[in-house]
């Protein structure tokens, strides 16, 4: 049997230069390895290199297959699906504002075979930091099938996403209970005030403090995590 020698056997992941779909010939250290590239958001060429090894390693279920998509691609059946996988990860604490709340952007899911088993969504929203307003890559509904957490789903999602509201908008932000599981990405907890503008009405979200995350970079780079944070109003939770 083939024994792995280590990352620096294995083929590089251009331009991430971590170890990907490694070693053709032992699909222990091919599931591990893809489980390295964290930064990859070129998925077409990563889905050609799978196909290549389909037939080697006989393991192809091992290898994340993430996909970067609209919404207007996904089938309804898919969508499906995908709220299938959310209700399972909130264990039905889902509700129907939260699901609309994930629309209108791109969603990263990682598939095991036809069926999503970890999602989140980027969406267009604007913010507002003291006087200054940011085209935001809000982050959704981050979300791995509960049968297959702590394999590092989440952080590969989680890493596309963060690639694609670097790509695509000036500023990130998200609400979350976990903030450890962000900042590995560059995310940092806000420390200002949050508040939601409802019409001319700036309402204070002081609840909301805590879980308020941005990533800062090109425009908002220099923005002060202790200033004011405003969003516009929407139903359900506005953060
Ligand atoms: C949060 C959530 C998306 C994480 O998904 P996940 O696929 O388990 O994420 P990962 O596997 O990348 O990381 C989870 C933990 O497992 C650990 N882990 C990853 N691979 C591992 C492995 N092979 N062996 C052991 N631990 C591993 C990670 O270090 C991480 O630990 P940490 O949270 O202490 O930092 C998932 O728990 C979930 O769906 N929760 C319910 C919905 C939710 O709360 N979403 C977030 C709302 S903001």
């Amino acid at each position: 049997m083939h024994t792995p020698r280590g990352p620096r056997d294995w083929p590089l992941c251009s331009p991430c230069i971590s170890a990907v779909l490694a070693c053709p010939r032992c699909g222990g250290c091919l599931a591990s390895a893809a489980l390295r590239c964290l930064a990859r958001a070129d998925t077409s060429s990563a889905a050609a290199e799978v196909s290549s090894l389909k037939g080697k390693s006989g393991t192809l279920n091992l290898v994340p297959d993430v996909r970067v998509v609209r919404d207007e691609a996904c089938s309804a059946v898919f969508l499906v699906q995908i709220r299938r996988l959310l209700d399972d990860a909130y264990a039905d604490d889902f509700a129907e504002e939260d699901w609309q709340h994930t629309a209108g952007g791109w969603r990263v899911i990682v598939l095991d075979g036809q069926s999503p088993v970890a999602h989140a969504a980027v969406v267009p929203r604007l913010l507002h930091v003291s006087e200054r307003q940011f085209q935001t890559g809000y982050v959704e509904a981050v979300a791995t099938l509960t049968s297959k957490q702590t394999q590092g789903l989440g952080a590969l999602v989680m890493s596309h996403a963060t690639s694609l509201v670097r790509a695509h908008f000036e500023m990130g932000a998200l609400s979350t209970g976990r903030l450890d599981f962000y900042k590995r990405f560059g995310w940092e907890p806000w420390q200002g005030p949050s508040f939601v503008r409802d019409g001319a009405e700036l309402i204070r979200t002081p609840d909301e403090d805590d879980g308020l995350m941005v990533l800062r970079f090109g425009p908002s780079a220099d923005i002060d995590l202790t200033a004011s944070i405003v969003c516009e109003q929407r139903s359900g939770d506005a953060w």
